[in-house]
């Protein structure tokens, strides 16, 4: 039986504390050097947490960690292990990124056991586990990789990172499903879990995290991977406008929040005439259930006949638009291309459309209208409701509409 009270404390079973008797040190953060990492990891990875970066093989996880123990060995004892290089193979890959500091410790090692015993030892700042598939426990019998040598060895590292302050840093290749070994196994019991993507043909890459317990999971980070390692994107837009066709119809410019940033992209549609019953609707880039229900409205309230008509959604960049204010710019790319005009490329469509075809306000306006301007646009489609008092930076011209009628007329 379980004895409460007095006896209980004295032999030593711990009691709950009240939330004034919990002592607690303030959150201590270090900065990577990347100004993109530091952002979606709240303002930069906090001391004692486990961060996992996920990705494809190939993305540039390993590129990416090496990297910043540029900066962080500034301060910093880090020890970086890999279970997939030799050490030598490290040291050419840390050579060509120009990383230079003499607190950087290489191991190749997979013996996780052996891995805690000299970071116990060492004990560095920062660990870098490179990769949790590769890693294996010897108290557990299955094969590294596998679901729960995986497991294993993530808590253990978490116990680590919990236990002595290290920051620990570990790398999850992320398998055809999408997912870290097996059924995002890794992600409830990690502090920070973040997704590095892109496409193969193209260079850049895309930080995003998809939990984070010291910040929030809005924020994404852009780079570009070059000859000498990620290059920071600080202004993802022109980047993502870049090689815009600017006379073809199908396509028009959305700006979506990004956490604390303004972000434009390109959303394309191919409205073309159906050889099915059911037309098909795909997309890339923009919640697909959202975008039937757009189709369906622009059908319904501005009058376009759909239903004859597939329709492919594709957005520029490897960007997902999820958020409302992309409404209005997806239904104008498929109208403009269902109508075969040209939707004038220095406008860019802002607004949420309801499904009475109203355009709705949205968040930002003024941060938003800036970055457009910044970007060269001369106009920009907003939401009349609750835009009364947006003003234009000078140069850019305002057209407030109030439902999806009123857009197509006035741009198509
Ligand atoms: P890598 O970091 O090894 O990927 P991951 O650890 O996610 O599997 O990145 C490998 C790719 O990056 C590879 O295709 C080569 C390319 N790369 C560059 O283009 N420039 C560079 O400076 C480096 C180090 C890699
Ligand atoms: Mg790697």
């Amino acid at each position: 039986m379980v004895k409460a009270g007095k006896q209980g404390q004295e032999s030593g079973i711990r009691r709950p504390k009240t939330l004034q008797e919990v002592d607690c040190d303030s959150e201590i953060r270090f900065h990577t050097g990347l100004t993109e990492l530091d952002r979606v990891l709240g303002g930069g990875a906090v001391k004692g947490s486990l961060v996992l970066v996920g990705g494809a093989p190939g993305i540039g996880k390993s590129t990416l960690l090496l990297q910043i123990c540029s900066d962080l060995g500034k301060n910093l004892r880090v020890l970086y292990v890999s279970g997939e290089e030799s050490e030598s193979q490290i040291k050419l890959r840390a050579n060509r990124l120009n990383v230079q500091t003499e607190n950087l410790f290489l191991l190749s090692e997979t013996d996780l056991g052996t891995i805690l015993e000299i970071t116990q030892e060492m004990k560095p700042d920062v660990l870098i586990a490179d990769s949790i598939q590769t890693l294996y426990s010897r108290e557990n019998t299955s094969s590294p990789g596998s679901v729960s040598q995986v497991k294993d060895c993530t808590m253990a590292l978490m116990q680590l990172a919990k236990g002595s302050g290290i920051t620990v840093f570990v790398v999850g290749h992320v398998n055809k499903e999408g997912s870290i070994a097996g059924p995002k196994v890794l992600e409830h019991m990690v502090d920070c879990v973040l997704y590095f993507e892109g496409e193969s043909a193209h260079n850049y890459r895309i930080l995003r995290a998809a939990k984070n317990r010291f910040g929030s999971t809005n924020e994404i980070g852009v780079f570009e991977m070059a000859d000498s390692g990620l290059r920071e994107v600080p202004n993802p837009s022109e980047m993502l406008l870049s090689g815009r066709p600017t006379h073809a119809p199908g396509t028009c410019v959305a700006c979506v929040m990004e956490g604390t940033r303004p972000v434009l992209a390109e959303v394309q549609a191919l409205a073309a005439r159906t050889t099915f019953n059911v037309p098909r609707r795909t997309c890339d880039g923009f919640d697909f259930n959202r975008a039937i229900l757009l189709m369906a409205v622009l059908e319904k309230r501005g009058g376009l006949n759909l239903s004859s008509s597939d329709v492919y959604i594709n957005v520029i960049g490897g960007l997902q638009l999820d958020e409302p204010a992309a409404d209005l710019p997806v239904l104008l790319a498929a109208a403009s291309s269902y109508r075969e005009k040209v939707f004038d490329s220095g406008t860019v469509a802002i607004g949420e459309v309801g499904l009475t075809g109203e355009i709705r306000a949205v968040s930002h306006l003024s941060q938003r209208l800036s970055e457009v301007h910044r970007l060269g646009f001369t106009r920009c489609l907003i939401p009349k409701q609750g835009s009364a008092k947006a003003e234009a930076p000078q140069g850019l011209e305002l057209i407030r509409v109030r439902n999806i009628r009123e857009a197509i007329e006035f741009t198509l």
